[in-house]
């Protein structure tokens, strides 16, 4: 089926953008991943910096949010909604799968399918507060490994203050260090496969590793999520004409438009850290 965009002109499905949202700038990491291995789709982004941080709020607060960004990001016919956030991801999904009609994709089930494929049978998971006392990844974690016939081991740490440091560009200094020997040291050389389980976390790669040993295999979210957004284009035939659109069609290549609930400026200023590039023009919405 075909719809058109907002200047009437025809679009087909497969060109429709993919949405993503997270609670503010940390699912950019996912953006610049898919940005990767699909250079040719548009994307919508919403961050939502009026509310950040979810990883500290109920589930209650969470849901409603992630309700309210799904719910805008809709309004741009997207064909697939991306949870950047593993905040949303860990107490939203199963809602926002039945609410709407287009394919959504977490973060955490991606993730913890690699890393069980990989893992010798001890799995440290690192994450926001909301994340952890879900139990989200313990219970994905267990699924997968009985289907793989593993044995596993899982250790999980609530990691509150990475964060603020991560978004304050304090990723090597003595403070981020003592930080993570702190959440971290009792890890060392306890695990073989460490979660990366909040957008934030990868960033702080460094310290993370010298807290857990250098031997731990550190996995992040965002580019098994692009891997398996690709798996579910491709299957429902959604992937964007590519080089160049049929005739009368419209592809706006490889665009990216960004949106937030607050503070323009400074998710310009700090989320070039996440997508390791500038980004262009930000657009505030206004909060219903
Ligand atoms: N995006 C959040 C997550 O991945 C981290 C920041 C927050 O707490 O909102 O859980």
């Amino acid at each position: 089926m075909d719809l058109r965009d907002r200047a009437g002109t025809r679009v087909s499905m497969r060109d429709r953008p993919i949405g993503v949202f997270d609670s503010g700038i940390g699912g950019l990491t996912v953006v610049g991943a898919l940005q990767k291995i699909l250079p040719q789709e548009e994307i919508i982004y919403f961050g939502d910096t009026a509310h950040v941080p979810y990883g500290t709020k109920s589930r209650e607060i969470i849901r409603k949010f992630s309700l309210h960004n799904a719910r805008f990001l809709m309004k741009f016919n997207i064909k697939l909604l991306i949870v950047a956030c593993n905040s949303s991801s860990a107490v939203a999904l199963p809602e926002l799968k039945r609410r709407f009609s287009v394919p959504v994709l977490g973060v955490i089930e991606p993730i913890v399918e690699k890393t069980v494929q990989i893992c010798k049978g001890r799995i440290g998971v690192i994450a926001t507060p909301a994340t952890i006392e879900s139990g989200i990844y313990q219970r994905t974690i267990r699924k997968f490994s009985r289907r793989e016939n593993k044995n596993v081991e899982i250790f999980t740490q609530e990691c509150p203050l990475f964060v603020p440091l991560a978004e304050e560009g304090w990723l090597e200094n003595k403070i981020s260090e003592q930080i993570a020997q702190r959440y971290l040291g009792f890890l060392k050389n306890k695990i073989d496969v460490l979660i990366l389980g909040c957008t934030h976390y990868p960033l702080l790669r460094k310290v993370i590793k010298k807290a857990v040993g250098k031997r731990v295999v550190l996995i992040d979210s965002a580019s098994e999520t692009a891997k398996r957004a690709r798996e579910i284009l491709k299957e429902r035939n959604l992937l964007a004409a590519y080089p160049s659109p049929r005739r009368g069609e419209v592809n706006k290549k490889g665009k990216i438009r960004f949106y937030v609930s607050d503070s323009p400026q400074r998710f310009k200023k700090l989320g070039k850290n996440f997508l390791q590039k500038g980004i262009g023009r930000v657009e505030c919405i206004k909060l219903e």
